[in-house]
């Protein structure tokens, strides 16, 4: 067993899990998926999900974690539910894919800090090839993988916490003076009207699911993240302030993206649904019309300050993996995280080639029912985040209200939140994780796999 050395102050566990949640699915994926999923709706149905089912899940999986002060699989075991460690395996395998995907694209934010420094506005122009130079991209992939392995290897991510409490502020700066230029844009309230105002035609059954994907991937929820960083955590921090912090952190940085990016893409008259190369197409040339040295020094802070968020973020997915194989298998620790990281990087291979390099894994996929191939990376999100999050969300909403219940459950909030059973949150969280979240996400469930993979649509 693993020592647990704990957080030394509530804000350091807060911090630790806004570093988790906020990364790339922030700033690089929430935009795409905006732009794709028709706007304002998208945006509305993401805060909803946020909200309504995703926060009693969180609570969930940091009581869980602090109860148990174990990995995701062990946990179950210490309640005394065995059966229901299938949850951390589930979260395990989620933990892996999500990982080898996102260490890609951590990959192209770093190389474009790089094209930045160089004054290579054009790049965003060049997206395309770029990501197809697998070598380069490659290798960047490879130190950001191993600067990920590194500090989980040293468990130093607190002295990274530290830092991130300076440096995302700074981010945030920089996304707030971006939303402020781009205002002054032509077209840029085009933008903002299809990023706010929703279109109701636009409501489709593949946008309810993708945002729930993307609320769960977001929030670092339904893989037993927050359980793990959750058995840092002491007995006296209050798990509910906790969580609304994060939360709020989190969708409050995505939001300002959105922001930030879609008076950018109206006024350069691409459009919004360009996929994951939205931010990398879009910025470049915004840097480079702040002329040469504001433009430099602007473009590599920012694409250096998204490389730092995505390192809180990969940190938080390695440990997952590497505490479950340290406590459970009883592999020493330095051991355990460079093997799971290499692991990690090669089943991330077809991602990085599935880009225009390898036919094979461009064209990885077509669905039963859809007329278009999907490449190895987009399969894996639809596998990892779109269904894995939200089912794993489901089955810890269904331990936490009808096996673990509520006693315990809430015994354990209560620990660092004395009023807490008779606070109006008790309710909120109790219809969320007895009712709201197993029939909602359940259904969604059913019905992501039977139109996501079969092509069988049963809500138009
Ligand atoms: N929430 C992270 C992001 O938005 C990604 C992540 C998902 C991290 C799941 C941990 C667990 O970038």
């Amino acid at each position: 067993m693993a020592i647990r050395s704990g957080f030394s102050s509530r804000l350091g566990f807060v911090a630790a899990a806004a570093g988790s949640a906020v990364g790339l699915g922030n700033i690089w994926k929430f935009p795409f998926e905006v732009g794709a999923g028709g706007g304002g709706v998208f945006l509305i149905m993401y805060l909803a999900f946020c909200f309504l089912l995703c926060f009693p899940v969180m609570v969930a999986e940091i009581a869980i974690g602090r109860k148990t002060q174990r990995n995701p699989v062990g946990a179950f075991k210490v309640l005394g539910f065995p059966k229901w460690s299938i949850i951390g395996k589930l979260g395990l395998v989620s933990g892996v894919l999500i990982l080898s995907f996102y260490n890609v694209v951590a990959g192209w934010a770093f190389g474009y800090f790089l094209e930045m420094i160089m004054g290579n506005f054009t790049i965003g122009e060049h997206f395309g090839e770029y990501i197809k130079d697998v070598v380069k991209v490659g290798a960047y992939g490879l130190i950001f993988m191993g600067t990920t392995a590194y500090i989980v290897s040293k468990g130093i991510s607190g002295g990274i916490e530290k830092a991130a409490k300076l440096l995302m502020p700074t981010l945030v700066i920089i996304m707030l003076s971006l939303v402020a230029y781009s205002l002054t844009l032509d077209n840029a309230w085009e933008g903002i009207k299809f990023y706010l105002v929703p279109d109701i035609s636009e409501v489709r059954l593949e946008v309810v699911y993708k945002a729930l994907g993307q609320a769960f991937f977001s929030l670092s929820l339904g893989m037993g993240a927050l359980i793990t960083y959750g058995s840092y955590v002491g007995k006296n921090e209050n798990i509910i302030t906790s969580a609304v912090l994060i939360t709020f952190a989190d969708v409050g940085i995505a939001f300002i993206a959105g922001l930030m990016m879609f008076p950018l893409v109206f006024s350069q008259g691409l459009p919004p649904n360009g996929g994951p190369g939205l931010i990398f197409v879009t910025l470049p040339g915004v840097f480079g019309s702040l002329g040469g040295g504001l433009g430099i020094f602007i473009g590599s802070l920012f694409f250096l300050l998204l490389s730092f968020a995505a390192l809180t973020s990969t940190v938080s997915l390695l440990e997952v993996p590497v505490s479950y194989v340290v406590d459970e298998l009883d592999i020493r620790r330095t051991k355990a995280v460079w093997l799971v990281a290499l692991i990690i990087f090669v089943v991330g291979l077809p991602s990085l080639i599935g880009n225009g390099y390898s036919a094979m894994f461009t064209n990885f996929i077509t669905y039963l029912g859809d007329e278009k191939t999907t490449n190895f990376m987009d399969f894996v999100g639809h596998v990892a985040n779109d269904t894995f999050l939200p089912l794993g969300g489901f089955l810890i909403s269904m331990f936490a209200a009808y096996i673990w219940k509520k006693p315990k459950f809430y015994g354990e909030i209560s620990k660092g939140y004395p009023g807490f059973e008779n606070s109006i949150w008790s309710k909120y969280l109790g219809f969320g994780v007895r009712y709201l979240c197993p029939t909602i996400l359940g259904l969604l469930f059913i019905l992501t796999v039977l139109d996501r993979f079969f092509g069988i649509t049963v809500i138009a």
